[in-house]
């Protein structure tokens, strides 16, 4: 099955009299158990593609399937629903909450589930063991303004995988990381998303952090195309 499907994506920004057509017809099909780098130059629309993908950004034209589910055709509150339960998203800018410390960063996500006050114990414990997968064991109760950008940067990811998501998103993942840590927590990535019922589309400038990946894609000219 498909896991994502994006059929004709298209999307501008309008800067006062400026239109930047940043996606054109972009297609993208990934199944379960199969990961995908995207690569591109910056500004090429990366994020944006990332973004319109989980949920957070409504194209202007096109359409978005996730798990089987429509992701702009239900409304905001589903919507909301299907990111929390099947999506997790690693953002180039991690936005972590910076009044709360690691692990209630990362319990974050179990709070928006349905049944989160029953599993609320064991949710922390989940915590804290994804804290310790990205070599934060020891942070938990740090607030984010005393980590690194590469801290940081691996605290959003575990914050992703929170909720066992089926899709993850991740945006230039290792992109504050040293090589060493960067393949580690591509590891993770891989291993976590590498299971049947699940996949990895990440966005990245480096192209040997891209060739881990099962497929390499390049985003030009607003459209997804296989790498020559
Ligand atoms: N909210 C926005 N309003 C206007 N222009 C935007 C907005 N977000 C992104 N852009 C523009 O769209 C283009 C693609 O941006 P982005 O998706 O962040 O690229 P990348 O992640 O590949 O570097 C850039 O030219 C950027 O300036
Ligand atoms: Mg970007």
């Amino acid at each position: 099955m498909m896991l994502l499907m994006a059929e004709n994506v298209t999307k501008t920004y309008h800067l006062g009299k400026a239109r930047i057509e940043v996606l054109r017809d972009a297609q993208l099909e990934v199944a379960e158990g199969e990961s995908v780098a995207i690569i591109g130059a910056s500004g090429a629309g990366k994020s944006t593609l990332l973004h319109v993908l989980g949920g957070l950004d409504r194209p202007d034209d096109g359409s978005v399937m996730v798990t089987g589910n429509d992701v702009y055709g239900m409304s905001a509150a589903k919507r909301t629903r299907l990111r929390a339960t099947d999506i997790g998203f690693v953002f180039q800018s991690y936005h972590l909450m910076p009044e709360m410390d690691l692990l209630e960063n990362v319990v974050l996500p179990a709070m928006a589930l349905p049944d989160w006050l029953h599993g609320a114990g064991r949710a922390r414990t989940r915590a804290r063991k994804l804290l310790a997968a990205v070599g934060l064991g020891d942070r938990a109760r740090h607030l984010p303004m005393e980590l690194s950008g590469g801290e940081q940067q691996r605290a959003a990811l575990a914050r992703a995988l929170m909720n066992e998501p089926r899709l993850v998103l991740a945006d230039e993942p290792t992109g504050n990381l040293d090589d060493a840590t960067g393949n580690r927590i591509l590891d993770l990535l891989l291993s976590l998303t590498r299971g049947e019922r699940h996949a990895l589309v990440m966005v990245t400038h480096n192209r040997r952090v891209a060739e881990r990946c099962d497929r390499v894609l390049q985003l030009t000219e607003g459209g997804i195309h296989p790498l020559n």
